[in-house]
């Protein structure tokens, strides 16, 4: 499973690149807004740290206005994923785009119909948004597992980008349904390296390698 990392802190990104953890990244309106930076700017300096696809959503409403700013966003860098939301006219400018050969992220899904209307429209990654359906007591786990059996039953190629992940157990689920990709922040993927009983064990070694009196170096 490819990991990418939900956020515009590019501190954040390159401290988890140097890790190899980085296979691509994510953004949106929301994430822009608190990295404090402009989108043009950020966008390229993410793209400068990671060669994988790097996603930068577009803010109009209407097809053709989606359209012109997806191709302004994909001038930044080649590794630019166009992100549309999952609307009509986001359908829409999916199919124009990716028929032009970009990369094409469609966000905001919430069902498998939305799933299967993105495949149909050329989307390179659909990015269905786990976390804000348990918000409201439905089962985000469950769509990643529907929509990876409708691609898979009809070999759709678009790859499945888990999204709104908020715990390391959403991570492990995506990864043995078979989401192609997880997107998450950088603090959950750091929280995936804990465990308490890595703490207890740690602990207890510290304790007893202070008796031996012992130095390595
Ligand atoms: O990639 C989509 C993600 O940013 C949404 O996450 O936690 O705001 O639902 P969240």
């Amino acid at each position: 499973m490819k990991f990418f990392v939900d956020t515009a802190d590019v501190d954040a990104i390159a401290e988890l690149n140097d890790l190899g953890m980085v296979d691509g990244v994510t953004t949106n309106p929301s994430l822009i807004l608190k990295s404090g930076r402009d989108i043009i700017e950020v966008t390229k300096e993410i793209c400068s740290i990671v060669s994988g696809p790097v996603s930068a959503e577009v803010v109009a409403l209407k097809a053709d206005d989606m359209i012109a700013e997806g191709r302004k966003l994909a001038e930044i860098a080649p590794n630019i994923a166009v992100k549309v939301p999952l609307t009509w006219d986001g359908l829409k400018t999916c199919k124009v785009l990716s028929s032009e050969g970009k990369m094409v992220n469609v966000t905001l899904c919430f069902s498998a119909n939305q799933a299967l209307l993105a495949a149909k429209a050329g989307a390179t990654f659909i990015s269905p948004f786990i976390g804000r359906l348990d918000d409201i007591n439905l089962d985000g786990l469950e769509l990643i597992g529907d929509i990876r059996q409708i691609y898979d039953n009809y070999g759709f190629d678009t790859q499945i980008l888990a999204a709104s992940i908020r715990t390391a157990n959403h991570v492990t689920q995506c990864a043995l349904i078979g989401a192609d990709v997880m997107t998450a922040p950088p603090a959950v993927i750091k929280g995936m390296a804990s465990h308490v009983l890595t703490d207890k064990g740690l602990d207890q070694f510290m304790k007893d390698w202070a008796k031996t009196g012992q130095k390595i170096l």
